[in-house]
């Protein structure tokens, strides 16, 4: 199947140019006279699939809004490109192969062709492989070089190859195997690894290697120096029997002393940020269980169908990147911000950095023209409750124009209620107060009600304004689980994607972090008085300098 055509400005679309004029109405526009307004607007503006709903109702728009959106969706024949992405067209046209995440969680049994070739057997076969090895490890089956039973898992890996498998692990603690402590480490000044190996034991220990590439210099460092160690520790013959691997590159797994039968293999088409659903995911799969692996699969699955299936109007990934793209495009957005209000989603917010802005933080369109709009906004964020007493006062207060996701899970799994409770009314209290902000006029009577005598009210009302208008989109799960975790996994992933396609960008290739890697290696060279870096600038000097004893 061939992608549709690549080579239009998305500004030239009749779409694009009616939003526009479209945009200048809401100049007078304030959001809460659209609140206000309709009493039944969250019924209006907001889609339940299956046990997770999205309220978008306090976003700056209107019904005519999401009327200009789906044409300029139908203009950019989004349809097709859906339908292109999932049935394995070459969509990262700048490295001609497709972007097959959603054949890893493929539960129809249908056929998958990559290339005129099914994909589905083999991946189903590793997922087979690695998620057996996943039970012999949790049962005693498959245990260390010196019989020891495995109580702790190190994943080695960074960027898409950490991130998913670390942020899913922290999301699914519940369910996790009480025998089993799994650490992430991606930091790439030994100190990080250097922590958890003062914590744990080389005979009871697995290390996994994740990397695609297998080249990554700061996964390679790491691995390096734990197999160092576990020769250290126990014997040369233990590195079989205390690593695994997952890559695209199954021939430098085993040049580093990985036994075939441990290095899980992933293909060139899984990209890094989008790999969590294949072998890269073995270590949620044994912090927790296969078959909660398997649940995690089942609920991306049922976003995808819903994805291919449901009309524009009412695909949930459709609509939150086209809202994406009227914030960003048309109401001047320049930042993007999530707020998870649930402590098992901590980590969300750096996994969707990745995931947003190294697919999308592009500037020039697949035709390689140069693009003269917004594409990917900054995302950045943390737990919510954290950030009301730390930057949100920026959110509310500053001049930066800003959106914001807030998300929750309802159903309360441990036993805090109240504490729960609080944290859901918190979440509710500042997507209202970002919406609707405070007047002058709300906030003098509201001190007068609750009778603050302030030193001189009259010059301190301006600092207690809250300008308002201010969008954000509350993403509600009934309760945290594997499967509500695949399925708002992959709403994002898809929103990522429907952007993309409206900017006409390569959501899947990430050349931007290409430059600072070769210079790194020059760098590193001259830093140690080896080879030879032209560039070599003061900053460097003063390094070698420090360094001498
Ligand atoms: O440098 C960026 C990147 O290529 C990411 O896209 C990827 O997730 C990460 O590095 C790790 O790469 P690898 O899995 O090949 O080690």
């Amino acid at each position: 199947m061939d992608i549709p055509a690549i080579n239009e400005d998305p500004q030239e679309t009749p779409a694009w140019q009616e939003l526009q004029r479209h945009a200048n109405d809401f100049e007078k526009i304030r959001l809460t006279e659209l609140l206000d307004q309709d009493q039944d607007r969250f019924s209006q503006f907001s889609l339940q699939v299956d046990e997770l709903c999205v309220d978008y109702s306090r976003n700056l728009l209107t019904q005519e809004t999401i009327r200009l959106l789906l044409n300029l969706a139908e203009q950019r024949h989004l349809e097709q490109w859906i339908v292109a992405l999932v049935s394995g067209a070459p969509v990262n046209t700048t490295e001609s192969r497709p972007a097959l995440h959603t054949a890893l969680r493929n539960r129809s049994g249908d056929p998958v062709d990559v290339a005129g070739r099914n994909v589905m057997p083999e991946i189903e076969s590793e997922l087979a492989a690695f998620l057996k090895f996943a039970r012999d490890i949790q049962t005693g089956d498959c245990v260390g070089h010196t019989g020891g039973r495995f109580n702790t898992i190190v994943n080695l890996g960074i960027g898409g190859s950490d991130l998913g498998p670390a942020m899913v692990t922290t999301a699914l603690s519940d369910f996790r195997n009480p025998g089993i402590e799994a650490y992430f480490v991606s930091g790439t000044d030994g100190i990080q690894l250097d922590q958890v190996l003062r914590q744990v034991d080389p005979a009871t220990t697995l290390f996994i290697i994740s990397s695609k590439s297998f080249t990554t210099p700061e996964t390679r460092l790491n691995a390096i120096t734990a197999r160092d160690w576990i020769v250290q520790h126990l014997t040369g013959d233990a590195v079989g029997a205390h690593f695994a691997a997952v890559s695209a590159n199954q021939a430098a797994t085993v040049e580093f002393g990985i036994d075939p039968s441990r290095s899980f293999k992933i293909w060139d088409w899984v990209g890094g940020r989008y790999s969590l659903w294949s072998a890269i995911g073995v270590s949620i799969a044994i912090a927790t269980s296969p078959s909660i692996f398997v649940e995690l699969l089942e609920g991306a699955y049922a976003m995808d169908r819903h994805f291919q299936t449901a009309p524009a109007a009412a695909n949930l990934p459709v609509l939150l990147g086209l809202i994406a793209v009227w914030n960003q495009n048309f109401r001047g957005i320049t930042d993007h911000v999530i707020l998870p209000y649930h402590q098992r989603l901590a980590a969300f917010p750096a996994y969707l950095q990745q995931l947003e802005m190294e697919s999308n933080g592009k500037s020039v369109r697949r035709d390689g023209q140069p693009v003269d709009y917004s594409t990917a906004v900054s995302v950045w964020g943390s737990l919510g409750a954290n950030a009301q007493h730390s930057f949100a006062q920026l959110l509310h207060q500053g001049t930066q124009r800003i959106s914001v996701d807030f998300i929750a899970a309802v159903r309360d799994a441990e036993g805090h209620e109240n504490q729960h409770l609080q944290t859901l009314s918190n979440m509710l209290a500042q997507a209202d107060a970002l919406a609707r902000g405070q007047s002058r006029q709300q906030a003098q009577s509201g001190r007068e009600g609750r009778g603050v005598a302030g030193p001189d009210p009259q010059s301190l009302l301006p600092h207690l304004v809250h300008p308002g208008n201010r969008p954000s989109t509350i993403l509600l799960l009934r309760e945290l689980n594997a499967r509500s975790v695949g399925m708002l996994i992959a709403l994002y992933e898809h929103k990522v994607f429907v952007e993309s396609v409206i900017w006409g960008i390569n959501a899947f290739d990430q050349w931007g972090v290409e430059l600072g890697k070769h210079l790194a290696e020059s760098y590193a060279g001259a830093l140690v008085g080896r080879g030879k870096n032209d560039q070599i600038t003061n900053v460097a000097q003063l390094i070698q300098k420090w360094r001498e004893k």
